[in-house]
């Protein structure tokens, strides 16, 4: 056998052992989860990067002192990632949150009642901007409520 139909032959064993195994299917994606709602990973992005970028222009928000620390401009882009895939982990996406839990990520940084509102008002005008859907919309803001009471600290 030509070196060219044993190379050929060889790279068709492997395609097809790749396709029985299924390895590189993405996983199934339920249409009806919010995750697909948002329009997937894109969607999901689109709408973290509007959010991130309303709260972190928010006069309320820049008064805690720890997050002007915290949040510094080289960090954003990683912070947007890592909300990106919380969102779309706990929205029914096929990925994985390896970061900080959100107690650990918010711990010290005194988040007040106050600061709170404002940064739900500034998601929910990220959200509009994006123009997400209303449904969608209730849906992520109502995924950040659940997780309130891990990152308020004070009255
Ligand atoms: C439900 C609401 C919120 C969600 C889902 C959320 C999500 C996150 C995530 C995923 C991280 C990254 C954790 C990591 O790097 O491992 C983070 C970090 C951070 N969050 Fe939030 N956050 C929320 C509310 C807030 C609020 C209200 C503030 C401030 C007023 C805030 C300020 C920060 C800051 C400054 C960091 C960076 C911490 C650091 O790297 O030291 N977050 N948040």
């Amino acid at each position: 056998m030509s070196r060219k139909k044993s190379l050929c032959l060889g790279l068709s064993a492997i395609l097809l052992a790749g396709c029985a195994s299924g390895g590189r299917r993405p996983p199934a994606v339920d249409p009806d989860s919010l995750y697909a709602r948002l329009g997937e990973l894109n969607g999901v992005a689109r709408a973290t990067d509007a959010m991130v970028n309303h709260v972190l222009s928010d006069p309320v928000i820049l008064e805690n002192k720890q997050l002007q620390q915290r949040a510094k401009p080289e960090n954003v882009p990683g912070l947007k990632v890592q909300i990106t895939v919380l969102i779309a982990s706990r929205s029914g996406g096929p990925y994985q949150y390896t970061g900080q839990s959100m107690k650990e990520a918010h711990r010290g940084m005194e988040v007040t009642e106050a600061q709170w509102a404002a940064f739900m008002k500034d998601c929910a005008d990220g959200l509009d901007e994006a123009k997400v859907p209303a449904r969608e919309r209730q849906g992520v803001l109502d995924l950040f409520a659940s997780m309130k009471a891990d990152i308020v600290e004070r009255e």
